[in-house]
């Protein structure tokens, strides 16, 4: 294996993934999601486009503060703003990267920027030159490259070359190539601009017809060195190139694929689960890699295989992605000390001291009322604490009674917390969830969309922690609520009002955002575009 066979991931969860109707991510989230990156061994992280919003901004600018390895980089089009703002956010950071795209398709330059190839040519011409004066670490992508003509794509990668560009990415932005035809694309580039070998080519490819995956690993056979790609396969419309998949594909497969990258896969399943969690997009159960079933065997046959020899049905371990076969932890008598051993084993080995003590309190009630203590369970009570830091929660839950059954109708009894105010009310519903909303709306009154109230069982058995995730709407933003607890009641509650906690702090946060996006940013040929849509 040599340096020419290193594949480099760079992972736009955060930017492309949250352009995914419904997916956006709270600041701490992102701050989480991006620890988890770095010590995933991610190369670059696209944290965000820090011209879309205030809160792009931000995002970009604390996860640039707090990577340790992998390298920030935020996406910037063609113009000096957005460039300007890109480098405002990322300068926290010793090495980041700037990110700057134009279309180059006939049919974008014609009906989205209206320009000539000429004038996109001349744009690439200033832009990248203008965005090198920042870094010499800049990344330049025609979107819908596999759109454009060749000719014109050749001539435009050796502009951006000269200019300065260090990564061309190659965007299938509308999902629409397939392997053979983009393996062309790229050993096109490869034999035809004269000054190829001073840039690494990048993949980018959507999910449209669910070939991103496919695209991404005929692009580095071709000769790219660089995959775009999101945990979960997270992205506009059908999606992007899910991260595990492709590096799970070059690792499983070195006899055909002898590439290499930095990325621990024993964490995927970790990264799995915490964009998961942060977006409430769940992950399907047959998904490759990262599902639930991924390396269950339920066929007699298939059972009786895995026990003579494991690799009869199974092509990679599930602990090779880290997921961890069921075991007991310890039970009620366990220490504080054992438990942050655990947590340190199951992947969470520098959390602070009150989150750890907020998991350990809720690790002994459930001890007392639970017969069997997972690993998994223990992972639902560590997500938790780290979602509801009670320090800032507006509202909290003191007390819940409910009344359900056949013949009447089902009635909640609920004591809150509401800025300090201790106030209560009873509500009946239609069925006991609707009750538990409608008391804590009567509470605490709001308008709000539920878009989403999903459960699922942490473990096997009726004493499992249910895990709740309440996604609400309010002007356009959207927060996901989540809390688990062996009452599925009580989760369905705490997960509501946690939604509702979160978006408490967006409205404030995002006050000045209007403000901003009215803003008319002077010769940019953008106004149509909606900013996260592009
Ligand atoms: O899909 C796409 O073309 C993009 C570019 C901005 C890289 O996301
Ligand atoms: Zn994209």
């Amino acid at each position: 294996m040599t340096d020419k066979n290193r594949v480099y991931i760079f992972d736009t969860t955060m930017r492309d993934g949250e352009q995914s109707p419904g997916a956006s991510m709270s600041l701490e989230e992102k701050i989480q999601i991006a620890r988890v990156f770095d010590e995933l061994g991610i190369d670059i992280i696209e944290a965000g486009f820090p011209i879309a919003s205030p809160g792009d901004f931000e995002a970009v600018t604390e996860v640039s503060k707090i990577l340790k390895k992998s390298i920030p980089a935020g996406l910037a089009r063609h113009s000096k703003k957005d460039i300007d703002r890109c480098y405002e956010a990322l300068k926290h950071a010793p090495r980041f990267r700037i990110h700057t795209f134009i279309s180059t398709s006939p049919l974008h330059m014609k009906h989205k920027l209206n320009k000539s190839p000429e004038e996109v040519y001349e744009a690439i011409k200033q832009n990248v030159t203008y965005a090198r004066k920042f870094t010499d670490d800049v990344e330049w992508s025609c979107e819908d490259g596999t759109r454009t003509d060749m000719d014109y794509m050749c001539k435009t990668v050796e502009l951006a070359i000269k200019c300065g560009a260090k990564t061309i990415n190659i965007p299938d932005t509308v999902g629409y190539t397939i392997p053979s035809e983009f393996t062309k694309i790229i050993e096109t580039l490869l034999n035809k601009v004269p000054n190829i070998d001073k840039a690494i080519l990048s993949t980018h490819c959507h999910n449209d017809l669910g070939l991103a995956v496919a695209n991404s690993l005929a692009g580095v056979q071709a000769g790219a060195r660089q995959i775009e790609c999101t945990i979960n396969g997270l992205g506009e419309r059908a999606g992007n190139a899910a991260l595990e998949e492709v590096v799970m594909a070059m690792k499983t497969r070195p006899d055909l694929m002898p590439f290499e990258t930095g990325i621990e896969t024993t964490l995927l399943s970790k990264a799995s689960k915490i964009v998961s969690n942060a977006t409430g997009f769940p992950v399907q159960y047959n998904k490759a890699i990262v599902g639930k079933n991924a390396f269950a065997h339920e066929a007699g046959i298939h059972q009786d295989g895995m026990l003579k020899n494991r690799q009869t049905y199974e092509i990679m371990t599930p602990e090779s992605v880290g997921v961890q076969q069921t075991s007991l932890v310890m039970g009620k008598h366990s220490g504080r000390h054992a438990f942050k051993d655990k947590l340190t084993s199951l992947g969470y080995p520098n959390l602070t001291d009150d989150i750890v003590d907020n998991a350990f309190a809720k690790f002994k009630i459930l001890a007392d009322k639970k017969k069997h203590v997972y690993d998994e369970d223990i992972i639902a009570l560590i997500d938790d604490s780290l979602i509801i830091d009670n320090k800032v929660n507006a509202i909290n839950l003191k007390s819940l009674k409910v009344f359900a059954g056949t013949g009447e109708p089902q009635r909640a009894e609920m004591t809150l917390d509401v800025f300090g105010e201790i106030k209560q009310a009873s509500e009946t519903g239609d069925g006991p969830v609707d009750a538990i909303f409608k008391c804590i709306k009567k509470l605490y009154p709001h308008e709000v969309n539920l878009q989403l109230y999903q459960v699922h069982a942490v473990t096997e058995g009726t004493d499992a922690q249910a895990t709740v995730s309440v996604k609400i709407e309010e002007n356009g933003k959207t927060t996901v609520g989540q809390a688990a607890d062996t009452d599925t009641l009580v989760a369905s509650a705490n997960a509501y009002i946690n939604s509702l906690n979160k978006m408490i702090i967006k409205r404030d946060k995002t006050a000045p955002e209007q403000n901003y996006e009215n803003q008319n940013y002077e010769n940019q040929n953008y106004e149509n575009q909606k900013m996260k849509g592009i």
